[in-house]
């Protein structure tokens, strides 16, 4: 195997966050397919809701809920890294301090990729994928995002994708170009 110095033997994490409905879980999926096609490398999702159900799913949706998901979530995006593979996750992740946690584990070992999902509001409100809206509207959940719970606008996005403006493919192909401009799809070099 070339083993060329700028090879990475640590692994990368690429963070999604954006408002329930914006496109992260689609894009996240499409991205995991896309990879599959184009590196060794062990490939990991962290979907929001499946690590509502299975990782935290004690936790509540009130800041101290969701800071300590985002940080389980960032722990094992960092690990996944840390043994040279690529994590995905997916999570609203609304409040900058628990990306800026989530970037600071992962740097330790790799890099870190955060992908503004930047759909407005007023579109995953109509998309309504889920029916949460109406019923967070209709005062039936609490603490909803872009409701009745804030969402932070990240000012360090790597990379920001409108799904009302950007279609699925283009967004994936941005996302692997940046892993490509940061050579992190190359194999791992055993001896760096
Ligand atoms: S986060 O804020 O802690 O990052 P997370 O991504 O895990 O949120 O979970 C978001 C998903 O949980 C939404 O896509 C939606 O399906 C569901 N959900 C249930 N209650 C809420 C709520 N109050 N706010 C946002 N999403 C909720």
């Amino acid at each position: 195997m070339l083993c060329r110095m700028e090879q990475h033997r640590g692994g990368s994490v690429v963070f999604f966050t954006g408002y329930s409905g914006s496109g992260k879980t689609t894009l996240a999926t499409a991205l995991l397919s896309a990879l599959e096609t184009k590196t060794t490398r062990v490939l990991t999702l962290l979907d929001g809701d499946e690590v509502r159900e299975h990782l935290s799913a004690e936790l509540g949706f009130d800041r101290a809920g969701r800071e300590a998901n985002i940080a389980r979530i960032g722990w094992v995006a960092a690990l996944c890294a840390r043994h040279g593979g690529i994590a995905v996750a997916a999570p609203i992740a609304p409040f900058a301090s628990g990306r800026a946690k989530a970037r600071e584990l992962a740097a330790a070992r790799g890099e870190f990729i955060l992908v503004w999902v930047s759909t407005p509001l007023e579109v995953c409100e109509a998309r309504d994928v889920k029916g949460l809206y109406a019923k967070a509207r209709a005062g039936l959940i609490p603490d909803f995002t872009g409701i009745s719970s804030p969402y932070e606008p990240p000012t360090d996005a790597d990379l920001e994708i409108d799904t009302s403006k950007t279609s699925v493919s283009a967004g994936v192909g941005a996302i692997i170009a940046e892993l490509e401009k940061r050579g992190l799809l190359e194999e791992i070099c055993p001896n760096a």
